[in-house]
């Protein structure tokens, strides 16, 4: 089975993971913390970098460190993962959904207007499936409407907006280090920003606020610590991190060398002001394709090739539209972009050191499959 995708840690991963358990360094102190977040926010050309234990940490730090609270509302695209609307609604504000753009598939830019009102304190753009969203347009309205931008780059290290890095285009980047994403620590996160305030805040927060004197608090905070171990193996991808973008990038071009002509499905496209990393290589049949996605993609693996389903939009999770907490978003708008790619996109094997030999095995089976 050609896996959809899986880690690749092709330099000093294995050798500084032993350093850190050798001098005794396994919890959230240790000199790979520092380095891991001086190295990766460098990367994106932002001053601080706050690491934390998952995306989903990095992302609830930034709300929380821009105050949101109940009655604030928070702009975000349907189609994404559910992470991103999750961080909003715990710290209480209420997440107002906007639909997809339907070639870069992130928030539609010329949609966003008309969901702000006088409640609205932020704007969340995801860059999704590695592609950047039209930022110049998202913080024109931002300062437009006095808005905070955060950005939710899980899935998008070293995508680039008009040669700036995705992460450094707003009020505070977050990235997941999860296991499929382009650089990894397992499980992992950071916050970057070039605000020092939101930085000290998000670094107090992430480890329950503890103020001085010891075991005051003056402020509710969380544990969103990564341990040094986590960071042992960032502080090495980081060394790697052009390369790693390169070699997904790369993955996502000869996809698109070998699909171009092939009619029955819409590829991914990269927008002049874009560098596109393919975090996944997502496709979405064109209409002309009777078979359902689902038997497609049984069909695929049972000629051995993995492939994952896009994400079911926002506006249809049972969590929201049941209204399992009060200020869940509304869900009754209509979403036709999001409906559409959530239904009949999904992504084919995009593992970096995937081989050219494999990505010809998944194109052939794929043209088969449809044909
Ligand atoms: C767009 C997006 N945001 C947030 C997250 C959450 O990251 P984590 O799983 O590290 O919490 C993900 C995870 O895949 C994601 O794709």
């Amino acid at each position: 089975m050609i896996p959809v995708c899986k880690p690749w840690l092709p330099g000093n991963e294995r050798k500084y993971v032993i350093d850190a358990l050798d001098t005794n360094w396994i919890s959230s102190s240790g000199e790979y913390i520092t380095r891991f977040e001086e190295n990766f926010s460098k990367f994106c050309g932002v001053k601080y970098g706050i690491g934390c234990s998952s995306g989903f940490g990095a992302l609830h730090l930034a709300c929380a460190a821009l105050e949101l609270k109940k009655s604030d509302e928070v702009i975000a695209p349907t189609f994404t993962m559910a992470a991103s609307i999750n961080s909003i609604i715990i710290t209480g504000a209420k997440p107002v959904l906007v639909d997809a753009d339907p070639e870069t598939y992130c928030i539609d830019v010329k949609k966003i207007e008309e969901r702000i009102t006088n409640r609205t304190k932020a704007i969340m753009a995801v860059h999704i499936y590695g592609h950047p969203c039209d930022m110049d347009k998202i913080n024109y309205l931002a300062k437009k409407y006095n808005l905070f931008v955060i950005e939710d780059a899980a899935e998008s290290h070293g995508a680039e907006y008009k040669g700036r890095k995705c992460g450094s285009i707003s009020d505070i980047g977050c990235f997941s280090f999860y296991a499929n994403k382009i650089l990894t620590t397992g499980e992992g996160g950071m916050c970057v920003t070039n605000n020092l305030k939101f930085a000290e805040r998000m670094k107090r927060l992430r480890n329950h606020a503890f103020d001085l004197p010891r075991f005051i608090h003056k402020e509710v905070g969380f544990n969103y610590r990564l341990t040094n171990i986590q960071a042992a193996i960032g502080t090495a991808q980081v060394e790697n991190a052009d390369m790693l973008v390169e070699a997904r990038r790369n993955v996502g071009l000869k996809y698109n060398e070998k699909l171009k002509d092939f009619k029955k499905i819409i590829l991914p496209k990269e927008k002049d002001y874009a560098k596109n990393v393919y975090w996944m290589y997502g496709i979405v049949l064109s209409d002309e394709v009777k078979l359902s996605r689902e038997e497609i993609m049984q069909r695929l693996k049972e000629k051995g090739v993995d492939t994952r389903n896009f994400f079911i939009p926002m506006h249809k999770q049972p969590a929201y539209y049941n209204k399992t907490v009060e200020n869940v978003p509304d869900c009754k708008w209509d979403f036709p972009i999001a409906n559409k790619i959530g239904e009949r996109g999904f992504y084919l094997p995009s593992s970096s050191d995937i081989t050219d030999k494999e990505i010809d095995e998944v194109c052939m089976v794929l043209k088969k499959v449809l044909e």
